[in-house]
């Protein structure tokens, strides 16, 4: 393999930032539906064109967020680090966070599918078949915070995005370059 799909000191490569783009392209929709569903209401038309899919996107995202992760211990050590500073441990611990909400939220969702009585049927490919009785343990979980979780993931995604802008165009670092497509070392990508 090539070293521009693999991480760099310098530049995220080509399966990082595949795996970055696409995850906040499903997360942007899942937000954008479920932000339509508690402004607009259930039965609106913006709700049904955005959030009618939400199981069978967040399913996808959980595979995605899982393989992103597993990526990112792979590439631990040829990945760009963060500066020795204050704000460059806060970055990491931020984005340790990032991955655990992540991981956390389709998680628990996907237990309590498991967990109750009615099948999980993703575009026509069942998941989890029907049960005759109901786990309580599998479906608390999700029932107690998949929401809460989910709105904190989002309020945590629109401070990554603000901070992403603030190395960009303040302290202009390259930060989102090395994440955008062009590579901060040698200009191409
Ligand atoms: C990373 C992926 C996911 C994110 C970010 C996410 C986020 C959210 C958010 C923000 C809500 C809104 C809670 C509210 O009404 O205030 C929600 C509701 C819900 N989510 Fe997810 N979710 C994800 C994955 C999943 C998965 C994998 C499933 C099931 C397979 C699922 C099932 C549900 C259900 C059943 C609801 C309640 C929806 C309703 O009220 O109609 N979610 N989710």
């Amino acid at each position: 393999m090539t070293s521009t799909w693999l991480d760099s000191p310098a530049r995220y490569g080509r399966i990082t930032r595949f795996l970055h783009w696409t995850i906040a392209l499903l997360l942007a929709w899942q937000f954008l539906g479920m932000i339509f569903k508690v402004t607009l209401g259930r039965r609106h038309e913006l709700t049904s064109l955005f959030a009618s899919d939400h199981k069978a996107i967040g399913t996808v995202l959980m595979v995605l967020i899982a393989l992103r992760a597993l990526w990112a211990l792979a590439q631990w050590r040829r990945r760009p680090r963060y500066p020795a500073t204050w704000l460059g441990r806060a970055a990491g611990a931020g984005h340790m966070v990032l991955y655990l909400a992540m991981l956390y939220i389709p998680t628990v969702a996907l237990m309590r599918e498991y967990g109750r009585t009615g099948a999980l049927v993703i575009w026509g490919v069942e998941v989890f078949g029907e049960r005759a009785e109901a786990v309580p343990w599998l479906i608390a979980p999700a029932s107690a915070s998949h929401g809460l979780m989910g709105w904190a993931l989002f309020t945590l995604i629109l401070g990554h995005i603000l901070m992403a802008l603030v190395h960009q165009y303040h302290w202009r670092d390259q930060t989102l370059t090395r994440m955008a497509g062009r590579s901060a070392d040698t200009g191409a990508g």
